[in-house]
């Protein structure tokens, strides 16, 4: 079997996320075809792994590249917020996030995630979703599509997209990726349609984290990842944009802080003591080299904290 993606940041993620104890446990939350997952078992050979993912089709590739591994690999297919918040085993030593969707969804799951191909414009990693891409395009008001593409995608030309695709839609329903991406090009000023990035680049990111709620599920989940760690275990989250940097960046300094008083209260009255110790004070960004070698790595940030000792 061919696998697609390369783990990105592996070298630091693996230098960073150090398992401890007689058989460690960690949680690769974003398991994908298993990049990280295999290299963390090859190193380790005690540790033992929980792989979450929630696109049943890329677990049974990462099932099949962790086979010589036995019982030291187990996959769960799930929505990692999900799965974390009724968690009551083991206390994992790490726990890793790799935010985000998998080189295998934009050229081999055949879901419309990638605009340069033909497919069905789905975008979901549960089929049981509620709605696809498809639905939101051609059912949801022309608002509330311009409000999901400027929020998701930062992208300026939002309203213009949503008015074509609304005018578009009055004569035929949109079904595929190249479609839509053509509708999107067609709808914005010439000088960004030859612009750094594709013009639809940001529209298909905002309607993909639409489709699966992807921004929403990032904080509770690293929040009670670190509640589940040992003392002393890693969290470490890979994200891809400011979208999903930001709010871990302020979970992070809020748990590193341990105060809950408003911003404005003159002192601490809230007693709230740290949780956790920031060991990135600065995001961990790929090597130039990496860069290179794997573009999709380029706009990667790895912030990594370590949970203290719960002190009474
Ligand atoms: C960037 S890829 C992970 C790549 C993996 N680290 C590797 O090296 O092969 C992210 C994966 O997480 C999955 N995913 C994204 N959000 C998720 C969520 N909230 N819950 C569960 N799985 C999720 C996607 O389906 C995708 O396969």
């Amino acid at each position: 079997m061919e696998y697609v993606h390369q783990p990105v940041l592996a070298n630091e993620v693996l230098e960073q996320l150090v398992p401890f104890g007689a058989h460690p446990l960690m949680i690769d939350c974003t398991l994908g075809e298993g990049g990280h997952t295999s290299l963390f078992l090859k190193k380790y050979p005690d540790l033992r792994v929980i792989g979450l993912d929630r696109d049943h089709t890329i677990i049974e590739k990462a099932k099949h590249r962790m086979a010589e591994f036995g019982d030291r690999f187990a996959a769960v297919n799930t929505w990692f917020d999900e799965f974390l918040a009724s968690y009551a085993g083991e206390a994992p030593s790490i726990v890793l996030f790799d935010l985000g969707i998998s080189v295998y969804h934009y050229e081999e799951s055949g879901r419309g995630f990638s605009f340069g191909r033909s497919e069905e414009l789905d975008m979901r990693l549960d089929p049981d979703a509620p709605f696809s891409v498809a639905d939101i395009v051609n059912t949801f008001t022309e608002q509330r599509i311009a409000d999901i593409i400027y929020t998701f995608g930062e992208e300026r030309y939002s309203r213009r997209i949503a008015a074509a695709i609304c005018t578009y839609r009055k004569t035929q329903p949109i079904t595929r990726s190249d479609e839509l991406a053509g509708i999107i090009r067609q709808s914005v000023p010439s000088s960004y349609r030859y612009g750094r990035i594709h013009p639809a680049t940001r529209s298909f990111q905002a309607l993909r984290i639409a489709v699966n709620g992807e921004l929403e599920r990032i904080v509770p989940a690293v929040d009670k990842a670190i509640e589940l760690l040992v003392p002393q275990g890693r969290v470490g989250v890979i994200s891809f944009h400011s979208l999903e940097d930001r709010p871990v960046k302020y979970l992070l300094r809020k748990r590193a802080d341990g105060c809950v008083c408003p911003p404005q209260a003159p002192r601490c009255t809230c007693g709230g003591k740290p949780s956790i110790k920031i060991i990135t004070k600065k995001p961990i960004a790929p090597t130039d080299d990496e860069c290179r070698q794997n573009p999709p790595s380029r706009s990667a940030k790895l912030r990594v904290a370590e949970k203290l000792e719960v002190t009474a």
